[in-house]
């Protein structure tokens, strides 16, 4: 046999600019928990991993789905109970123009195959800054690039519309909003939502509404009840939307990949599109089967387990919040939905060289906020704020005493 040297198969090229910096942090991880410590992670947004239960009827439901054989492939958009179900859910959130429902390996897949079905080389989809990262990631993939509007921190984080207006070009076919958003933990005023749809309408935007986190709103009033999320679709029934939805964060379900798009707006708007989606829901086949068929007992049945979801993450978001604000050099918008604080911070280095340093002397895991995106200028870190009250205090004391040792009480 004739040897040949081994030459390097390099990556597509348009993948340089494809980050995941939540992930990308575990290499430091590694390295402190190789000598032997423990870090403490607030940097991932799995409630599993914490003191969030999934419910039993959900679990019983695919289990009973798997003994009963329900193991091969299912119907490209998802199974028929499962597609009545989210039906169902977009009425209660009060979509009354609905178009069409389909089923996904979680909401990551809907963003995928609802980007892809979108946009031309030359085309951008507005994303917002700072993001959740896979949406910059999917555009890479696709050779997008990216055009990013602002949310404006001295707003609660609000969406800029000065600034989406400013960036919408003649080749801009769509528009996402993350609401409640990750990782800022805002949530979108009424007012706000319906003055993007206005934009929408004027430019003929599809617009992306990702309510993946629409059960965990942390306002609520004097009874204790949560305020209802609003959802865009229901604020604009007649602009062309896909709803993402899912069952990872509200049924704590992360890793059973379980998501779903609920197109919305005038029919003739959305019927190539939809088309479009379906193609590329036949072509990689199915969405988990087994796990379908928990959708409707989740979002039929029993909903007790938010209440105590939401109370959890009231206390740590009221946790979170006080110790932003007691800290020297950190401030912090106070979240509204979710499970993420994104505290700003005062420091003479990038937010990246923090949160490493962070990893490698006090063991605690947060993002840096570059991860995500953000104004020039400015320095930001994600908390998850998932652990338990005394895991957050232990972690919260471990980074004031970093941000003293290492900057000074400015
Ligand atoms: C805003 C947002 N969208 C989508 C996803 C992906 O969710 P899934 O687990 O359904 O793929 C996440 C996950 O953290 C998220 O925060």
């Amino acid at each position: 046999m004739p040897l040949t040297q081994t030459r390097e198969i390099a990556a597509a090229s348009r993948l340089e600019n494809v980050r995941y910096a939540i992930r990308d942090l575990a290499c430091v991880a590694d390295e402190v928990i190789a000598q032997g410590h423990k870090v403490l992670p607030l940097n991932v947004g799995d409630p599993n991993i914490f003191d969030f239960q999934t419910p039993p009827h959900i679990v019983e439901a695919a289990y009973k789905a798997m003994r009963e054989g329900k193991n091969g492939y299912a119907p490209s958009p998802g199974i028929p109970e499962a597609l009545e179900a989210i039906r169902g859910e977009a009425a209660r959130k009060g979509i009354s123009t609905l178009r069409d429902v389909f089923v996904t390996s979680g909401v990551s897949e809907t963003v995928d195959i609802c980007l892809a079905a979108l946009v031309n080389p030359g085309e951008d989809v507005l994303t917002p800054k700072p993001d959740y990262p896979l949406y910059s990631a999917v555009l890479c993939k696709l050779g997008i690039g990216l055009n990013a509007y602002d949310l404006n921190e001295d707003d609660g984080w609000q969406p800029e519309l000065a600034d989406i207006e400013r960036k919408i070009t003649p080749h801009t076919r769509g528009i996402v909003l993350i609401n409640p958003n990750n990782p800022t933990g805002s949530l979108c005023s009424r007012q706000m939502l319906e003055q993007i749809a206005e934009l929408a309408r004027r430019h003929n935007l599809l617009v992306f509404a990702d309510e993946i986190y629409d059960k965990l709103i942390l306002d609520c009033d004097a009874q204790g009840n949560a305020t209802p999320h609003i959802a865009f679709a229901s604020v604009a029934p007649d602009v062309p939307c896909v709803t993402f939805g899912g069952m990872s964060k509200n049924y704590l379900v992360p890793g059973w990949r379980i998501g779903w798009g609920i197109v919305s707006g005038d029919a003739a708007a959305v019927k190539a599109y939809t088309e479009g989606v379906h193609r590329l829901l036949r072509a990689r086949l199915c969405a988990n089967h087994p796990e379908q068929y928990a959708i409707k007992p989740a979002l039929e049945g029993p909903q007790d387990h938010l209440i105590e979801v939401r109370r959890k993450l009231r206390s740590r978001r009221d946790l979170t919040q006080k110790w932003c604000e007691s800290t020297p050099r950190v401030s912090c918008v106070s979240p509204r939905g979710a499970f993420y604080a994104f505290p700003r911070i005062d420091i003479p280095e990038s937010d990246e060289v923090f949160v490493k340093e962070l990893i490698r002397q006090k063991h605690v895991m947060v993002v840096h906020g570059s991860g995500f995106g953000q104004k020039p200028g400015t320095q930001h870190f994600r908390i998850v704020f998932l652990p338990d009250e005394q895991t957050l205090a232990k972690a919260y004391a471990g980074i004031a005493e970093f941000i003293r040792e290492r900057y000074g009480n400015a």
